[in-house]
């Protein structure tokens, strides 16, 4: 039997090129090897997204973008966390295992706790409960479907920890592996991608470089990377370019070794960096924002292919909650 791969994807924002990268292309990848179910985390978007309008329009184009990239929803079980409702009953069984001292001790409650504390403002101003325990809906996200593994980005590694520690202790109260430990995946090589200001890509920066951008809008972006004020004549060093680090993700190694060597020559200015970066982006891009206009243009279809998915992952979720509740005593 081909072993479960299992990840969430956060449908907080438009996807960019960090996330191509660092996210899409290695769990397109994975997928061809794991029975993978990847699925649109909505509710926890809920917690930072409150405006109705924009919340549906990120589900819908996270959705089509992993789509578009290349997601077979016949290869791959796709569907949305809301759609799961097992989801929601799991999560408050592992309520009842899970020690309040564990969700003190998260990251991301204790960044925002450090960052109220730093503007002397009540240490829980802001946070709200859904942050709060954000590490236990993620558990039964990746509990419900005994995933063998979980690709996620470093940030994420101590969440799924905290899905292994709430795991072994409903194992070890009910003496039996009731529930499968997985372990998180985290792509080691796959280096962070910078983004327009030499910072790490991200979209609460406003540095991205969006992965479905209309061609004119692509270039614009393009166009704004910071660079120094070296002259057109001077030779440049390649590895300390974001243009050139950019480059690098879309073009061949011959292409890269051409550019290259074009910078360490001389005679080479940013403006011509750039247009060759655009060049490479544009070609890689395009048919994927071609798939992603078509799928956005169709909602009623891009739902049919998440109610499809939904519909595969509900017995296995129901499967893993009977399993619990009869555990638990509270059926059967
Ligand atoms: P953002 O930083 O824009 O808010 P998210 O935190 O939603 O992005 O990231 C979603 C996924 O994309 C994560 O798996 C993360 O590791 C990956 N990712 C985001 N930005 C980058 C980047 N600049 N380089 C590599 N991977 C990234
Ligand atoms: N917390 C993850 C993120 O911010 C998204 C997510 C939700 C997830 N549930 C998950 C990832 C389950 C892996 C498994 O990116």
């Amino acid at each position: 039997m081909k072993k479960i791969a299992l990840t969430g994807i956060k449908p907080t924002g438009v996807l960019h090129i960090g996330n191509y990268f660092g996210a899409i292309k290695p769990a397109l990848h994975l997928a061809k090897e794991y029975d993978a179910r990847y699925f649109i985390a909505d509710y926890h978007a809920l917690n930072t997204v409150k405006d109705p309008q924009v919340l549906s329009a990120h589900i819908r184009e996270v959705a089509a973008g992993w789509l578009a990239a290349g997601l077979d929803p016949e290869e791959v079980i796709f569907y949305r966390q809301s759609s799961i409702p097992e989801t929601f009953e799991l999560t408050t069984i592992l309520m009842a295992f899970t020690g309040k001292g564990l969700m003190n001790r998260a990251h991301a409650y204790k960044a925002a706790v450090q960052e109220n504390l730093e503007k002397h403002e009540d240490p829980d101003a802001g946070i709200n409960m859904g942050l709060f325990t954000y590490p236990v809906l993620m558990a039964a996200d990746i509990l419900l479907f005994n995933p063998d593994v979980v690709p996620v980005g470093k940030d994420q590694v101590q969440h799924v920890e905290m899905a292994q520690d709430i795991a072994q202790g409903i194992n070890f109260n009910y003496k039996g592996e009731i529930l499968k430990v997985p372990r998180a995946a985290v792509q080691a090589a796959v280096a962070v991608v910078p983004g327009l200001d030499g910072r790490k890509m991200s979209k609460s920066y406003g540095n991205t470089i969006p992965l479905f951008a209309p061609e004119k809008e692509l270039r614009k972006r393009i166009m704004r990377i910071v660079t120094n004020s070296q002259g057109v004549q001077e030779p440049k060093d390649p590895e300390t370019s974001q243009i050139y680090l950019l480059y690098k993700l879309f073009a061949s190694a011959e292409e890269q070794r051409a550019l290259a060597k074009h910078y360490r020559e001389g005679g080479m200015g940013w403006g011509d960096a750039k247009e060759a970066l655009f060049q490479v982006v544009h070609r890689e891009l395009s048919p994927l924002r071609t798939r992603f206009e078509a799928l956005i243009a169709d909602p009623a279809a891009l739902d049919t292919i998440l109610a499809q998915g939904a519909a595969k992952a509900r017995p296995l979720a129901q499967a893993t909650l009977n399993r619990l509740r009869r555990a638990v005593g509270i059926a059967g």
